[in-house]
Formats: C-alpha cells, sequence, structure tokens
C-alpha cells in the first residue's frame, strides 16, 4: 500500500489568504510535505487532471474554477495518506463536512471547496507524477 496522497489548495482558499492555515491543519495532522508548488492551472490542464468527471454536467464548471486563480500543489506523506487525508479535509460540500475539517473551515461552496485530496492510491501516484518529477519529489 502507497503512503502518499496528493493534494491541491484550490484557488478559492489561495485567493482569500487561507494557504497558510490549510498547511498548518496539514502538518498538525501528521503529513510530512514531499513536495510542493505554487503554479496556475491552463483550463485544458485542469480538465486532463480532472478528465474522469468529463461526462458530468458540472466539468465546465469545474475547469474553468480550477484555472481561474493560482493553486497550491503538493504531494503528502504519512501512514494510511489517501483515508486519512480524505477524512482531514470532510465532505465535498462543505456544508456537510465535519466541524473541525479543512473543508468546514474554509470552503465556500460545493464547487468552491478549498482543497482536492486523491481518492485512490493509484490516483495519488498518477496526480503526484502530473505535477512533479522524481526530482521534485524529496
Ligand atoms: P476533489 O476531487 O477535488 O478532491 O473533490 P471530491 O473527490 O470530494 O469530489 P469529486 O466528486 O471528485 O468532484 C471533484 C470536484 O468537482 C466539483 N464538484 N462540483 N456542482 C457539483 O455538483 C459538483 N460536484 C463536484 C467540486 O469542486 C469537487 O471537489
Ligand atoms: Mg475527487
Amino acid at each position: 500500500m502507497s503512503n502518499i496522497t496528493f493534494t491541491m489548495i484550490k484557488p478559492d482558499a489561495v485567493q482569500a489568504g487561507h494557504i497558510g492555515a490549510i498547511l498548518a491543519k496539514i502538518n498538525e495532522a501528521g503529513f510530512r510535505i514531499k513536495a510542493m508548488k505554487m503554479t496556475k492551472l491552463s483550463a485544458e490542464k485542469a480538465g486532463s487532471f480532472y478528465a474522469v468527471h468529463s461526462e458530468r454536467p458540472f466539468y465546465g464548471e469545474l475547469c474553468d474554477f480550477m484555472s481561474s486563480g493560482h493553486i497550491v500543489a503538493a504531494i503528502l506523506e504519512k501512514e494510511n495518506a489517501v483515508a486519512d487525508f480524505r477524512k482531514l479535509i470532510g465532505a465535498t460540500d462543505p456544508s456537510k463536512a465535519e466541524e473541525g475539517t479543512i473543508r468546514k473551515l474554509f470552503a465556500k461552496s460545493m464547487g468552491e471547496n478549498a482543497v482536492h485530496g486523491s481518492d485512490s492510491d493509484e490516483n495519488a501516484q498518477i496526480e503526484a507524477a502530473f505535477f512533479f518529477s522524481n526530482l521534485e519529489q524529496f
């Protein structure tokens, strides 16, 4: 089993000045940062990152939003990283997220929900490689 997950701090949270607070939550929860960068996705790159959702009605909106501003991408390491990080970020819809979760604290809506977290070990590897070469992982 893999011990990494991939995350992005999404444009809404970067714009609102929450990078530091979100990284603090991630550190407090015991994740080690293995790679990190601030960047901006083109609509095309956002589309290929979320290609699994290309048939969904919210896909266009999702690509527009994810390319609307800067994001912070990171690879995080911890035992049971994927499941533990999904628990830390909370439900996709922040109104349904548990108290204390990153989405409960910082997300605005279902669409603009502050952070991404990989949903499987396999996708964590794919998503990490989408943003970082081996030389950028420590
Ligand atoms: P993510 O991939 O970003 O970590 O989010 P997730 O697993 O919790 O949710 P997922 O089903 O993978 O959806 C990806 C992102 O698409 C947007 N979304 N909008 N308007 C809608 O009904 C809707 N549903 C999903 C969200 O930004 C969600 O995080
Ligand atoms: Mg997802």
